[in-house]
């Protein structure tokens, strides 16, 4: 098993696609070690790029509004993307790179090892729930895998575009805490 150390560095130094090229940062997962919550992406956006660092552009600010709707902060969580280096003109990763890059969120996940996963947004949910998963029909429901309970929100993007759907994706980040504190219940019964 690789330390965190080892995965950022790995990261850092890929050349496995072509987004390698044109990176000005490759960005790994960040948040705390021992999340209970890991959120998943779709790719750095062009503030991630230039500061290394995931969501910390204008989609992080709605990720803030959301996660403190929830009682949650960036320290609850740990946040990575499908894909770790920023696509250029931010078009959608193509799946060549989404599966040159899946080592490092699988190392990433291994390591961490959280009861639940969040999607952000329908390409991390086909990528990791379904390939013809639809984000509208589909946001906020369940489903357990390899171990791992696994949902779907609005991508905080999708949010900025049509600020009509950020009621939704409250409702949907009080059920990811429910789920947490349902899966921590059910450890102790009595
Ligand atoms: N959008 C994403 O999908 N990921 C980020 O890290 C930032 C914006």
């Amino acid at each position: 098993m690789h330390t965190w150390n080892d995965i950022e560095s790995m990261i850092c130094s890929c050349g496995r696609c072509a987004l390698g090229q044109t990176r000005k940062n490759a960005v790994p997962g960040k948040g705390s070690h021992a999340a209970q919550i890991m959120l998943v992406a779709e790719a750095p956006g062009k503030q991630e790029d230039l500061q290394g660092i995931p969501f910390v552009g204008p989609a992080g600010k709605v990720l803030d509004i959301l996660l403190t709707s929830a009682g949650l902060s960036r320290k609850d969580v740990f946040i990575t993307n499908i894909v770790k280096c920023h696509p250029p003109g931010n078009r959608d990763p193509l799946p060549e790179e989404q599966e040159a890059c899946m080592q490092y969120l699988r190392a990433e996940t291994a390591l961490l090892h959280p009861p639940v996963i969040v999607c952000l947004g329908r390409i991390a949910a086909q990528k990791l729930i379904a390939p013809n998963f639809k984000i509208t029909r589909e946001h906020g429901m369940w489903v357990h895998r390899k171990g791992y309970w696994m949902t779907a929100v609005y991508h905080p993007s999708a949010i900025l575009r049509d600020p009509a759907k950020l009621e939704e994706a409250k409702r949907d980040f009080q059920s990811i805490v429910a789920k947490v504190q349902e899966i921590e219940e059910s450890k102790y019964p009595l």
